[in-house]
């Protein structure tokens, strides 16, 4: 058994996406800030509406997923397949651009807190040109497992198990094979968790320290682990809430224009000229 350590720590800045909405990013600040097959995580947080109010317009992606998730607050997806989801406190969706979809994001109030991630996951070549799809997932299916030691664990998707029970998430079938967990420890909570030895993996605490080994690591910092077959998450000086992600690398040339991320220069160009031609969603 070899146990995961901090191995590079990549504090989120702020940015801005969509029509002017305020943001942290950490991974996604460049091409050497990801951490294959994860390409951006956003986390967007604030109380004044004026950060989020302008939403998320109509824009298009090609050739990865992307995974929203939301905390607190209330935005509401549509796509040009006909999809609309109302995106709640604690629920998600999980969107596979695959070949082309337009979809956009709106908030749903006018005050209050606003407050969630947006996480893009890559697509493996054989797959970036899928047709599209979507999943709605309301925060009453994310399964909540009770830690041992006080706490929680919501898995999104892949399996967390204690004491033999194993809890699955309800994201399956994606070939990366993505662990997205959103765990709350109290003060001095211990968190365990088995990892595939060949996933990368990173924590991004959003409340709280939490410490990894003999590393702390604060809010709004992405932590990247190294190889190994599990994490200790440790919460110190308070609570602490963390998103816990891990999947299959690729080990695919990643070549990102904006919205889109595929291959090559050539598959991007086409990508634009899709666009441009109003065919990047067409069917075969
Ligand atoms: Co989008």
């Amino acid at each position: 058994m070899e146990v995961r350590i901090l191995d590079k720590v990549i504090a989120a800045i702020p940015a801005s996406d969509g029509a002017g909405v305020s943001l942290l990013r950490s991974l996604g600040q460049g091409p050497m800030t990801r951490l294959d097959p994860f390409l951006m995580l956003d986390c967007f947080s604030s109380e004044d509406a004026g950060d989020y109010i302008k939403g998320f317009p109509a824009h298009p992606h090609r050739g990865f997923e992307t995974v929203t998730y939301m905390l607190d607050g209330h935005m509401r997806h549509q796509d040009h397949l006909g999809n609309v989801g109302e995106l709640k406190s604690g629920g998600a969706q999980w969107m596979t651009a695959g070949r082309g979809i337009i979809h956009s994001e709106m908030p749903q109030q006018e005050s209050g807190r606003m407050r969630g991630f947006q996480l893009w996951i890559n697509l493996p070549a054989r797959e970036k040109m899928k047709p599209a799809g979507y999943r709605d997932i309301q925060a009453g299916s994310i399964p909540k497992v009770d830690l041992p030691g006080g706490g929680t664990a919501k898995v999104v998707a892949g399996t967390v198990t204690f004491d033999s029970v194993a809890t699955n998430g309800p994201v399956d079938c994606v070939t990366t094979r993505p662990l997205f967990l959103d765990v709350v420890l109290p003060d001095g909570g211990l968190f365990t968790q088995s990892l595939p030895s060949g996933h990368n993996a990173f924590l991004y605490p959003y409340e709280g320290t939490v410490m990894i080994g003999n590393s702390l690591l604060g809010a709004h910092q992405a932590g990247i682990l190294s190889a190994g077959d599990q994490v200790t998450v440790r919460s110190v000086g308070g609570a602490a809430k963390f998103l816990l992600l891990a999947a299959q690398p690729l080990g695919e040339p990643v070549v990102q224009h904006g919205p889109f991320v595929m291959n090559s220069r050539e598959e991007i160009e086409q990508a634009i000229r899709d666009y441009q031609n109003g065919t990047l969603t067409a069917p075969w």
